[in-house]
């Protein structure tokens, strides 16, 4: 009976489409996009048009097949595409943001394009590309970093690989949304300034540089009104400013009021038309209230999304591309070697010299798993290879690897005390990092004391470190010669982990955020979470590594700091200008040791010592990453950004530059400054 009925609607809804008229202009695949949107929407009924400002089935836009407009599947998210069935699961994007690896994050983006056509996915709710400002944020994992132009270039790059597959990529959470604690109601109260400098350039890049067709508005409210209603952010900054032309849509049931929404700039309710109903738009359109025009603009950034990305043109399931892609698996494995940052490695402890060990031991709870942060972005592998697994391989005849469960009992104690090494695995995992809450910023219960526990039985203990950011060291780092923040390493992560251990692998991550002693050291401390429903951005433009520097507080390790197994020494510095008055910055890094290895350099920007508002100490402007072979030297030129000496002047409401004498200095980290030079801006 219910196959009937089915066959009966498919057979009908076939019928309908055949009427679409094909020859018309929006069916045309040759025509120019605005030509077809121009053609297309006109055809709608106005019920039609209230029928696509609001999703269905919680991750669908409505078709309408009478115009053969098919219906638009969505999927989450940043780390693989999450939600039909197990999939690849990549490396949180914080660590893909460690490789300080451009060219990666788009070939990252362009395999979860790839996913998603495996899946028939048109818009991927991805990239997240929120500053990391709160070390305790439960979703720091799946962001990038602290710094905005490090997080900017990574926004851009994956937003142009998920897009290059024909997939639609939607950069979030607009804006802010820097803290899970009261997610939904908290009104941060951000200058214009910090938001302009800070928490909107990742944004900016996605959408002018990227060219992102969706963005996802964030759950909070900035200065007193919900992000999804926030004419300023929404019309004045994105569509407005930014010349932003595809569409913007809710997270998840975070709309509260249609009128607010509706000319606010919010162009698609998610999961569902609730707030803006088609009951409660079509009051508000003969009310006055909202224009035609309004309704329109909506629909047609709507259509104009899903004809950009070819939607009407083809089948968006692509059954070339496996689903358990093994391309996608081997992307997944060359993030994380990249990713890993080797944090501390005293008296060489690493690597480990395998050949010459008999037996290994590994610990803590997350060594024989799949360590992911949750919610929305938590993506179920096909398969995964835990840190055991990969160091059981790596490891190879002679050198056994066992799994301890703890450290407590006298035999293993014993067995700890009698290995050549011990590994320590620890940090959050699911339910204890992730979305819908911040996380403590200590390990969780008893992990530390593991670690002292080992530490006190074997010299050679190695501590690997799943985490979205900084986590609580003083009581256990002291002790241990080697750590190594592995963040959350996605399903090939083991075996990432377990080359850089055994020195198959040169680590060669740098940190994209300070992980600092303490929570309190954070800028944000005093500020977070807030109070009474509202959040002070006090600290203004003094994020992360800005503030550490300004206020003189030494972090456990620097922003950009990383250690490998050669070490490498900087010479010659040249500012010069290129045709078109933008600065270039060319140096030479040497190899120095006996092994490749690759280095990440940083071009950092001083501004004028008296200057009319208080300025960073330094700012990140450029970064590159070479491979350079034991005792290679090479010569690289970074080109600055036009905008790398601006500011934004409040008083005038506009970006400005300073005239003066700045300094460009180059460096390992952000506190490992190898090289300066002085520059004169008119
Ligand atoms: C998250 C979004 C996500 C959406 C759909 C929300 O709770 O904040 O990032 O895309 O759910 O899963």
């Amino acid at each position: 009976m219910r196959r009937t009925l089915r066959a009966l609607l498919a057979a009908g809804a076939a019928a309908i489409a055949a009427r679409a008229d094909p020859r018309a202009t929006y069916l045309d695949a040759s025509a120019p996009i605005e030509a077809r949107v121009g053609d297309l929407l006109p055809r709608l009924t106005q019920d039609e048009k209230l029928s696509l400002v609001g999703g269905d089935r919680d991750f669908y836009i409505r078709p309408i097949p009478r115009l053969s407009i098919p219906e638009v599947k969505m999927s989450d998210g940043p780390l693989g595409v999450r939600n039909y069935g197990p999939s690849t699961a990549y490396p949180a994007t914080v660590g893909l943001a460690a490789t300080w690896d451009a060219a990666l994050a788009r070939d990252y983006g362009a395999s979860v394009g790839r996913d998603a056509r495996a899946r028939g996915v048109g818009i991927v709710l991805a990239p997240a590309v929120n500053i990391i400002r709160v070390p305790q944020n439960g979703r720091n994992f799946e962001y990038l970093s602290e710094d905005p132009y490090l997080s900017g270039v990574f926004a851009s790059q994956i937003v142009s690989g998920i897009q290059s597959q024909g997939v639609a990529a939607t950069v979030k959470h607009f804006d802010a949304n820097n803290q899970e604690t009261n997610r939904g109601t908290i009104d941060e109260r951000i200058g214009e300034r910090a938001l302009r400098e800070i928490y909107l350039p990742a944004f900016r890049a996605a959408v002018t540089g990227g060219h992102a067709w969706a963005v996802m508005d964030a759950s909070n409210r900035i200065n007193g009104t919900y992000c999804s209603a926030n004419d300023w952010l929404n019309n004045k900054v994105l569509k407005g400013e930014w010349r932003f032309t595809g569409l913007v849509m809710s997270d998840w049931s975070t709309t509260h009021d249609a009128l607010g929404a509706a000319n606010g700039g919010l162009d698609l309710e998610m999961p569902k038309g609730g707030s803006m109903s088609p009951a409660a738009l079509r009051a508000l359109l003969e009310s006055g209230k909202v224009s035609q025009a309004t309704l329109d603009d909506k629909v047609r950034r709507i259509l104009r999304l899903e004809i950009a990305n070819g939607f009407l043109d083809r089948a968006q399931e692509s059954s070339s591309t496996p689903k358990d892609d093994s391309k996608s698996a081997e992307m997944a494995l060359r993030i994380e070697r990249e990713a890993v940052v080797l944090l501390k490695n005293d008296r060489y402890a690493l690597p480990l010299a395998t050949k010459r060990m008999k037996r290994i031991v590994v610990l803590g709870p997350n060594a024989d798993a799949y360590p992911s942060g949750g919610g929305s972005s938590r993506v179920e592998p096909f398969h995964y290879v835990s840190v055991l697994e990969g160091l059981q391989k790596a490891a190879g005849r002679r050198a056994k690897v066992d799994l301890l469960a703890g450290a407590a009992t006298d035999d293993e104690a014993q067995s700890i005390r009698s290995a050549d090494a011990a590994i320590v695995c620890v940090g959050f995992n699911e339910g204890l990092e992730g979305e819908g809450n911040d996380r403590t910023f200590e390990l969780p219960a008893g992990q530390a004391d593991l670690i002292r526990r080992v530490a006190a039985l074997n010299p050679r203990t190695i501590v690997v470190v799943n985490s979205g950011g900084a986590v609580a060291t003083a009581d256990w780092i002291g002790r241990v010669p080697a750590v190594l923040q592995a963040w959350y390493p996605g399903q090939e992560g083991g075996k990432a982990v377990a080359e850089i251990i055994t020195g198959a692998v040169n680590p060669s991550g740098k940190l994209p955020l300070s992980y600092g002693r303490r929570a309190e050291d954070s800028g944000s401390f005093g500020n977070y979470p807030g109070s009474n429903g509202r959040v002070d951005y006090a600290e203004g433009i003094f994020v992360g590594y800005r503030w550490f520097d300004s206020k003189g507080v030494k972090p456990l390790f620097p922003f950009g700091f990383g250690l490998s197994y050669t070490t490498f020494t900087y010479s010659k510095i040249v500012v010069d200008q290129t045709d078109d008055g933008r600065r270039t910055v060319t140096f030479s890094v040497t190899n120095n040791g006996n092994r490749g290895g690759d280095e990440i350099s940083e071009i950092f920007v001083s501004a004028p010592v008296l200057s009319r508002v208080p300025r960073a100490v330094r700012e990140l402007k450029g970064f590159c990453r070479i491979g350079l072979a034991a005792d290679e030297t090479r010569t690289v030129t970074v080109v600055l950004d036009p905008d790398t000496f601006s500011y934004f002047d409040e008083s005038k409401g506009a970006w400005a530059v300073e005239p003066g004498s700045y300094t460009i200095a180059v460096g390992s980290s952000s506190r490992d400054i190898q090289l300066t030079a002085p520059v004169d801006v008119p």
